[in-house]
């Protein structure tokens, strides 16, 4: 058997995985508990997730995923208390069923956010409580940032901010902090977060957040990468800056995609990979770590979106832009659950 990653990054900060719930047992469970010291879920605890109709909360496979982080002494990163995707639609109709959206009068637009503010805090709080004793840090908000702004502080115009603002955001964070006390972590997650002018739209969403006192810790870096991108430098930058305002940072879905961005052309199947692409990608992870070891102090964890090869998102994107065939391979454990050379790339770190 091979060393344990988590063991090995021990004095530095947590590895974590992304999981399914079916994931748990039998060998993907064994590489979890030997490999990692942190999960999240991958879909699970998304809002569509855990309360798919109003005050219809949906705990099972949540649970199966908060059960084995405690019965196995992991942590637990919760993912996600607000985001724009994988959130079900009515939180935003009215009571009588109309999209807030399309509101024009300005008293029921008042009404409507209100409406939808107490609905965010019903959920928040429902779920902090439920999740409170094995969480140790929350993506309380996600993605919040346009990739392209369309507004002056590059706010992306969702349907949250439409009806609220950036009220939203701050109503998420003081909720969270009520009930989950302050034993855990508030974190604000994005992708991109190492490109400008994405890095300083939140960067000074932040500031401006502290200032008026919102209690955020830290902030969460995606960290979807490609091979040849972002910079080692930006990513640098980024991490110094939040730091600089007194937060965490923690890589929050680390993926190193075969691709650039689009996705195509892609490999039709695993074994098309070839061997020389595989060591590119070692390459790319060991200065990935080697960064995130400069850092430690910085950083507290480094989550992967996934466990191996064999079950990625990336999949499903690679899919999307080659007519259906392709795959991609993103992390150190291959499609049968064997090291990679970016296994031991990171490994040197
Ligand atoms: C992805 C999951 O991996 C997929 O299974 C799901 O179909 C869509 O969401 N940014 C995020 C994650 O914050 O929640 C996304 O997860 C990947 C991008």
């Amino acid at each position: 058997e091979v060393p344990s990653i988590a063991e090995h990054f021990d004095s530095s900060f947590l590895i974590g995985a992304a999981v399914e719930p079916h994931q748990l047992d039998g060998v993907q469970g064994e590489i979890i508990k030997r490999h990692y010291s942190s999960i999240v879920a991958e879909n699970a605890m998304k809002p569509i997730s855990l309360q798919p109709n109003e005050g219809d909360f949906r705990f099972q496979e949540a649970d199966k995923i908060a059960n084995f982080a405690r019965e196995n002494g992991l942590s637990l990163r919760f993912h996600t208390l607000v985001w724009h995707n994988q959130v079900p639609e009515w939180f935003f109709l009215d009571e009588n069923g109309k999209k807030m959206i399309d509101e024009t009068d300005q008293v029921k637009r008042e009404a409507n956010k209100e409406l939808l503010l107490d609905r965010l805090t019903t959920h928040i709080r429902t779920v902090v409580e439920r999740y409170k004793d094995v969480v140790d840090s929350w993506d309380v908000v996600n993605e919040v940032i346009a990739d392209e702004a369309t507004n002056a502080r590059g706010m992306r115009e969702s349907e949250w901010y439409q009806l609220t603002g950036d009220e939203y955001i701050r109503v998420a964070f003081q909720t969270a902090r009520q009930y989950a006390g302050s034993d855990s972590k508030l974190y604000i997650n994005d992708y991109n977060t190492e490109v400008s002018p994405k890095r300083e739209h939140l960067y000074n969403l932040v500031t401006e957040l502290l200032e008026d006192h919102v209690p955020i810790d830290g902030v969460g870096h995606q960290a979807h990468n490609q091979i040849e991108w972002p910079s080692i430098s930006d990513m640098r930058r980024s991490f110094s800056m939040f730091a600089e305002l007194g937060l965490d940072n923690q890589v929050t879905e680390l993926d190193v995609s075969l691709y650039n961005w689009p996705p195509t052309p892609a490999y039709r199947e695993y074994e098309d990979i070839p061997t020389e692409r595989f060591d590119e990608q070692a390459d790319r992870y060991e200065e990935l770590f080697s960064l995130y070891r400069e850092l430690d102090s910085i950083i507290s964890n480094v989550t992967f979106w996934g466990i191996a090869d064999n079950h990625t998102w990336l999949n499903d994107r690679a899919r999307e832009y080659n007519n259906g065939v392709g795959v991609d391979a993103p992390f150190v454990f291959d499609i049968n659950y064997q090291v990679k050379p970016s296994y031991w790339r990171i490994m040197n770190q």
